[in-house]
């Protein structure tokens, strides 16, 4: 039946909202603007300059399964002529950010040259025009000269360009309908509705209120200007059926439940807390899984551990924010072009109440206390601090830590860190032991490229068996769950992994799991959802 305009609508729970800047898929370095203007120069004009040279060898890559994840355009090698044009008018429209990425070359350049251990203030006459006010000059105790931006002045200039910013619309039926997202660029197709809007617009989440609370699908319509030619697209995303009501708990206890990924809901009657969201649409499928309908009406604390696209998904909090009363995210070192600075980021983009935390800060909440304990490498060895692994801690003292990604490099860190907050009952741990090497995410940042050889020793990888093992003898948690391993079909899109039985992650997770029941403990490795109840 065709929905009128005087019908009261609701969105439908496999609406997608996808977010792009210059049309390619936004995540966090997109949004930060020297990060986004060297992504845009040494990835995406990269790639879509290798695919206007030669389409097929991209279509034969993307085939590959061993290539997935790589950086090849996912359009059969065909509408060539679109990503020509879309070439063209990104040189068009981003050449701020293109000049912007040329002044960083030069300034490289220039310490590189001529900061010999001498003072660096003649130096600031010479740097790059584009880049003066924007940038501090120092060297480190050994004398290597660096420098440091003032990311919120970048905000505050040209270089930070709304405009590129809009949002694709679709509707999402199963787990394989989306193909990876971080190396095509999105071209319109007519299944998508493409509104030029953004980021922070509030019409979005005035869109995903429609969740729980019905409007006339003609207001909907009109506050998004909808054209009459796609109007019919529109109506589509909508459903009259009321979904079933959230039933909040409201036991005495602390339920815990697994939502996919690194995403976990924690409730007790008086809070909820939510880290790092990455949550399926809901449609028909074998595999059981919490969707959106399964979030309760307010997110008190939305946690982030760290900076990578699968823990900080914008997709998903677009569709949320309107529930979020806060947002907890690890401090960045301030300025480092490598480690940009998520509050701002996600002051911009239209989130409030944004708290950083450090290493060992605490947050007290109405019945737990937060610690946010140092998160080790899986970073490449770089100097990024933006990461924590968040240890909730309720007021009879029963504890759980996030430890994501966090690779137990130096068990003396952990064992110092016991020293300080005791055993946990619950540990989260990641195990994605293999991760991508360091040009794979940083690449477009590095003024010179690595060799080849150094590039496949620095990973983003999580911990192996010993590395997890010593963990568990330091924090001798009573239950282990292995986590955020990409392994949930519905995150193929924006996870290249796909594992076998032979795939060392879960070689190495099986070992964790043989260990832990070897020793009384509970453990498992999540797929799917679960949930562990508590009582106090
Ligand atoms: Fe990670």
């Amino acid at each position: 039946m065709k929905i009128q305009d005087h019908d009261l609508v609701y969105v439908k729970p496999n609406l997608a909202i996808e977010p792009l800047v210059d049309n390619w898929y936004a995540w966090s370095h997109l949004i930060s603007p020297a990060t986004a203007a060297l992504n845009i120069k040494e990835r995406h004009l990269k790639i879509m300059n290798s695919y206007i040279q030669n389409p097929q060898i991209h279509a034969a890559a993307v085939r590959n399964p061993k290539m997935l994840g790589g950086p090849f355009i996912d359009y059969e090698g065909k509408r060539v002529e679109e990503i020509t044009a879309l070439r063209d008018n990104t040189m068009e429209q981003c050449a701020d950010s293109l000049e912007l990425c040329e002044a960083i070359s030069q300034l490289n350049h220039l310490l590189d040259k001529e900061a010999k251990g001498y003072s660096l203030t003649p130096l600031y006459s010479k740097v790059p025009e584009v880049l003066k006010g924007f940038v501090e000059l120092f060297y480190d105790l050994n004398n290597h000269a660096s420098y440091r931006f003032f990311e919120f002045l970048f905000y505050r200039s040209k270089y930070y360009k709304e405009s590129l910013q809009s949002f694709n619309l679709f509707l999402v039926n199963n787990d394989d309908s989306r193909s990876f997202v971080l190396s095509t660029p999105k071209l319109v197709n007519p299944n998508i509705l493409r509104l030029n809007i953004p980021f922070k617009d509030n019409r979005i989440d005035e869109l995903f209120e429609l969740t729980e609370k019905p409007r006339a699908f003609g207001a909907v319509k009109q506050s998004l200007n909808i054209p009459p030619e796609k109007e019919e697209l529109f109506a589509d995303f909508f459903t009259q059926e009321a979904p079933a009501k959230y039933k909040p708990y409201l036991g005495a206890g602390v339920l815990t439940r697994y939502f996919g990924h690194a995403c976990i809901l924690v409730e007790t009657k008086d809070t909820c807390i939510l880290v790092d969201p990455v949550i399926s649409y809901g449609y028909e499928s074998d595999i059981s899984r919490y969707t959106f309908a399964d979030l309760p009406e307010t997110i008190d604390y939305v946690f982030f551990t760290h900076n990578h696209q699968d823990h900080i998904l914008f997709e998903t909090l677009l569709r949320i924010r309107r529930k979020i009363k806060h947002i907890v995210v690890p401090k960045s070192n301030g300025g480092g072009l490598q480690d940009p600075s998520l509050k701002l980021m996600f002051q911009k983009i239209g989130f409030d109440n944004i708290i950083e935390l450090g290493d060992m800060d605490r947050l007290e909440l109405k019945d737990c206390t937060i610690t946010g304990l140092p998160f080790l490498g899986e970073h490449a060895d770089l100097d990024i601090r933006s990461k924590l692994c968040h240890m909730v801690e309720f007021r009879n003292g029963y504890k759980i830590i996030f430890a994501a990604d966090s690779c137990n490099v130096e068990p003396r860190i952990y064992e110092k860190i016991h020293e300080e907050v005791g055993d946990v009952n619950i540990l989260f741990l990641g195990m994605e032991c293999d991760g991508a090497p360091l040009s794979w995410l940083y690449g477009p940042l590095m003024p010179n490229s690595l060799d080849r050889d150094k590039d496949q020793t620095r990973r983003l990888a999580g911990c192996n068996f010993e590395q997890s093992r010593a963990l568990i003898d330091i924090f001798n948690p009573s239950d282990v769950f292995i986590y955020a391993m990409g392994m949930e079909p519905w995150l193929k899109f924006i996870s290249s992994i796909k594992y076998t039985e032979e795939s060392r992650p879960i070689i190495e997770s099986n070992k964790v799991l043989e260990y832990c029941k070897a020793r009384g403990k509970e453990a498992e490795r999540l797929f799917g959802e679960k949930i562990i109840e508590y009582d106090r």
